[in-house]
């Protein structure tokens, strides 16, 4: 079956779908993006996600290219064409095409935006085997730019990050400033001692996961303790647990920091609950 995608209004084949070589995503990577995972044909936390998107495209002084109803709706039919169960809805609005290169903003009377969206299908992403098993990771240092926050498509060093950790055997990087851990390279990171949570604050360094938000809210209502505070390697190699999480990963543990073991070796007893009650309320929750 031939995928079918949104491009600018227009429902596509994916070997149909066309965008210009001019445009500010392909040139200059001016866009922003979202990815929504999908459990049994529903969007997981689909309006956090759309005010994720406002808050990004309002700090680069972007106009949002539709309303969140038609985004819904854009959403709702890709997965109806693609008769999407499990896997991820990508989202991306860059500053449009303006005709040439040109470093200033085009006036965006003259140059909308562009919008376009397609389908991952990914059947039982909810059970994943390495959730069972749980990742292994190596700390690189985090030389992106200073606005983590804004979820744009500069995705050059967190794949870079990607590539080092094949290279050492591994599943992924986490990213290191200062001395302490940021977030991973695409997801939020956590650690666990005893029975409280520590994952560092929110601020323009690290994304505002809407899975971080879901999961702490989680957390809470299970009455776990959660510190928000930076750590660093050594303190994560030390831990009992640790775990990261993202919108496709959901609760992801984590077993091995740079070589080091934690606790069992295997996937601890807090992330692997979080993982549970996660999934459990926002397939409530899917809309
Ligand atoms: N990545 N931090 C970074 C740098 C990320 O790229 C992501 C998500 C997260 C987690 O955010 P959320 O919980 O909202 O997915 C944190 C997505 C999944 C991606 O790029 O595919």
């Amino acid at each position: 079956m031939t995928r079918i995608v949104y491009v600018n209004g227009d429902y596509l084949p994916e070997t149909e779908a066309k965008v210009s070589i001019f445009d500010r995503g392909f040139l200059m990577a001016d866009g922003v993006y979202e990815v929504t995972s999908v459990l049994g044909g529903k969007l997981i936390d689909f309006t956090g996600h759309c005010a994720r998107l406002a808050r990004s495209l309002k700090e680069l002084d972007m106009a949002p290219a539709v309303s969140d109803e038609e985004l819904l709706a854009i959403h709702r039919e890709l997965i109806r064409r693609n008769d999407l169960v499990d896997g991820m809805i990508y989202l991306q609005v860059t500053r449009g095409a303006p005709g040439d290169r040109d470093f200033a903003f085009p006036d965006p009377a003259t140059t909308p935006s562009t919008l376009v969206l397609f389908t991952q299908s990914k059947p039982g992403l909810a059970d994943s085997p390495v959730a069972k098993v749980g990742q292994k990771v190596i700390s690189i240092p985090d030389i992106r730019w200073g606005r983590r926050d804004i979820k744009t498509v500069q995705l050059l060093y967190p794949s870079m990050g990607k590539m080092m950790a094949k290279k050492a055997g591994v599943d992924d990087a986490w990213l290191v400033e200062d001395g302490f851990v940021t977030e991973g390279t695409s997801n939020n990171t956590y650690i666990v001692k005893g029975n409280r949570i520590i994952t560092r604050p929110l601020s323009n360094d690290i994304l505002h996961g809407i899975t971080r938000a879901a999961v702490l809210r989680c957390a809470a209502e299970a009455q776990m303790e959660v510190e928000e505070r930076p750590f660093t390697i050594d303190e994560a190699k030390k831990a009992d647990e640790a775990f990261f999480t993202s919108a496709s990963a959901f609760v992801m543990p984590v077993v091995e920091i740079d070589g080091a073991t934690l606790g069992s070796g295997k996937p601890g007893p807090v992330a692997t609950r979080l993982r549970e009650i996660y999934l459990d309320e926002m397939r409530k929750a899917a809309i």
